[in-house]
């Protein structure tokens, strides 16, 4: 049976490639990556490779790739219908025909959910009563959100009565296992069971698949604690969640040049957000920001901005927890808001031009790292300087990406008045200690600007344009607008290029996934080369643009060059030939063809 690529788009969405190999194989964390010995071959040294932020896995010693689909197919040795239902079943999402099946088996992680949305419903149907609701209304409302906020997020009331949910639930048949098990009903230690939240305005958190998986509540004055959350569940892992990220990850458009992603720390901060048009706004849930998050931000954008109190910006902790974003090759801007601000009173206060200036104005991560490094140490005496290069070239170690690197120590040197060599040279010291632990890893496309200067025969430039367009799908309609009848010398590399084309004339759209292009490749010489090819590492969205402009560049260097030639051969041929004319007209052209040189 053949899914609907939709379906499989999900499917993929919902399966991380590192938790699938991972219940096969042991992998070992190497920075951005995993690495393990290669399961399709023997080797003692490992060169298997699993990349979360691409979603695939390369081997570097057999060539064995592709993604979470191919992984199965291969190991496990199932054919493409078996690796979906598989991976469908694990993420719980109901394929067409295993409808009924799915209803029927009501896991224990379904009623998790199943609970989740009736307490979802009777909260807010408690907010919606005229009675029972009215005090929940007017606090929100005192606050300045209406009708459409508790529509559109689901918000509900918790009253003050000790039972609701729980008569409510029992009413719906869950078990006592199971609404205990749901975090939202107690037990005391003389075995009373009751509600969780009382008295609050309930905020439902879902999953990025728009499932509640968990709730916030609020009390309704100035009470303690201000916000309770739903302890961990099978289903809320609140290190890994972000609320709000099921509306947000629908309004970042594929075709933006720079997906951007702000991130708040409060429920009504990004609720306030979304109200003013900011719907690309999440909130984390009272944890601060972790690995887990930056990963599932990548997914769906190519920069966060991380909104930070007037009064917080400066703070140890929010300046390391910055790095994580650098580790996993993320894009990072700062936005401090005035002091005494949070961006909900912000936003309130000042209004949404405001805030658009404020995101216009968001800082590069290594600028605010040096303001608040300045401000916080004395660069002209040497304990502080000390402290203000350790600390900042630290988190440069942590880029991959030379260019940014280089700009990033000019900048430092001149700060500091410094010279630029000695920082340098630290930098490779810190570099090697901690490259100690972790061997580099064969990366076959390189990022650095330089290598874009080989000719195409080298298939140099050809692997690494192929490879921007993977990454990046929509570059493909510029390469077209460029050279509408472009193609790759190399054979293989052009297979996969008018593949892509093809869809992209089929759909219409540059929303090319790689599993759709994976999907569509039998020859498994191919998908080793795509998945090699999406191994390489393209740091930031700078970075990408900037090699994909040279791409171009070099592209009509060798068109221009190319022209000229055959003007030459056409000059010498019209002088063998004694065509005094022809001759005069092709120097004509050829001068004017070297004057269009850049
Ligand atoms: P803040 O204390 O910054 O409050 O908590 P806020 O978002 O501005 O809330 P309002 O405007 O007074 O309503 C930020 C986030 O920290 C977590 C919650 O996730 C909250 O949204 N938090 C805060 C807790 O989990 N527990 C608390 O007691 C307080
Ligand atoms: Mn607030």
């Amino acid at each position: 049976m053949a899914y609907h690529e939709q379906i499989i788009d999900q499917i993929q969405q919902a399966s991380d490639i590192v938790e699938v190999i991972s219940a096969c194989v042991p992998l070992k964390r190497t920075g951005r990556n995993f690495k393990a010995n290669c399961p399709f071959h023997h080797e003692k040294t490992p060169s298997f490779i699993v990349s979360p932020d691409r979603q695939i896995f390369h081997c570097f010693g057999c060539g064995a790739g592709g993604d979470v689909f191919s992984f199965l197919m291969k190991h496990e040795q199932m054919n493409f219908p078996e690796a979906v239902r598989h991976l469908a079943d694990r993420a719980r999402i109901p394929l067409p025909e295993s409808e009924k099946q799915v209803r029927s088996e009501r896991s224990e992680n379904d009623r998790l959910y199943q609970i989740c949305q009736v307490a979802t419903e009777f909260y807010h149907a408690q907010l919606m009563n005229p009675e029972m609701g009215k005090q929940g209304r007017a606090y929100l409302s005192q606050r300045g959100f209406g009708p459409d906020e508790i529509k559109e997020f689901q918000l509900g009331l918790a009253t003050q009565e000790w039972r609701a949910l729980l008569q409510h639930v029992i009413k719906k048949e869950f078990s006592e296992r199971e609404y205990l098990r749901s975090g939202l009903i107690s037990k005391s230690a003389q075995g009373n069971t009751f509600d969780l939240f009382r008295n609050r305005i309930m905020f439902p958190i879902m999953n990025a698949q728009g499932k509640v998986i968990a709730f916030g509540g609020r009390v309704l004055n100035d009470d303690l604690p201000k916000y309770l959350n739903s302890p961990e569940t099978p289903i809320f892992k609140k290190r890994r969640e972000l609320y709000a990220l099921n509306i947000a990850k629908r309004t970042i458009s594929g075709t933006d040049a720079v997906r951007q992603i702000l991130i708040t720390e409060g429920y009504l901060d990004a609720i306030r957000l979304h109200a003013n048009g900011f719907k690309n706004t999440v909130a984390t849930l009272g944890t601060s920001l972790t690995e887990d998050h930056v990963r599932v931000l990548k997914r769906y954008a190519d920069e966060s901005i991380v909104v930070f109190d007037g009064d917080r910006a400066g703070e140890q902790a929010s300046l390391r927890s910055l790095d994580i974003f650098l580790e996993e090759g993320m894009g990072i801007r700062v936005l401090s808001l005035p002091r005494g601000f949070d961006p909900d009173d912000f936003v309130r206060a000042k209004g949404q031009e405001a805030m658009k200036q404020l995101i216009r104005e968001s800082q590069d991560i290594f600028d605010f790292k040096l303001q608040v490094l300045l401000r916080r140490f004395n660069k002209s005496d040497s304990m502080g300087l000390l402290k203000i290069t350790s600390e900042f070239l630290d988190t440069l170690s942590k880029l991959k990406n030379f260019v940014l690197v280089d700009r990033c120590l000019k900048r430092l040197a001149a700060t500091l008045g410094v010279e630029e060599a000695s920082l340098r040279s630290e930098l490779a010291k810190l570099q090697k200690k901690q490259q100690g632990t972790q061997k580099s890893e064969a990366v076959p496309v390189q990022t650095t600007a330089s290598n874009l200067q080989a000719d195409r025969k080298g298939n140099q430039l050809e692997r690494v344009l192929l490879s921007l367009l993977l990454h990046y799908p929509p570059y493909l309609l510029a390469l077209k607008e460029a050279f509408p009848n472009f193609s790759f010398l190399d054979s293989k590399l052009n297979r996969i290029f008018s593949l892509m084309d093809q869809m992209v004339c089929v759909d219409q759209m540059p929303e090319i996934s790689t599993s759709k292009v994976l999907n569509r490749i039998n020859d498994e010489e191919l998908k080793a080369l795509v998945s090699s090819l999406l191994a390489g590492e393209w740091l930031s969205h700078e970075n990408r643009e900037q090699a994909f402009q040279d791409c171009l560049r070099a592209l009509k260097k060798e068109e221009h060059s190319k022209r000229l030639r055959a003007l030459r051969n056409r000059i010498s041929q019209a002088e063998d030939q004694g065509d005094e004319n022809l001759v005069l007209k092709y120097m004509k052209d050829y001068q004017t063809l070297l004057s269009e040189e850049q």
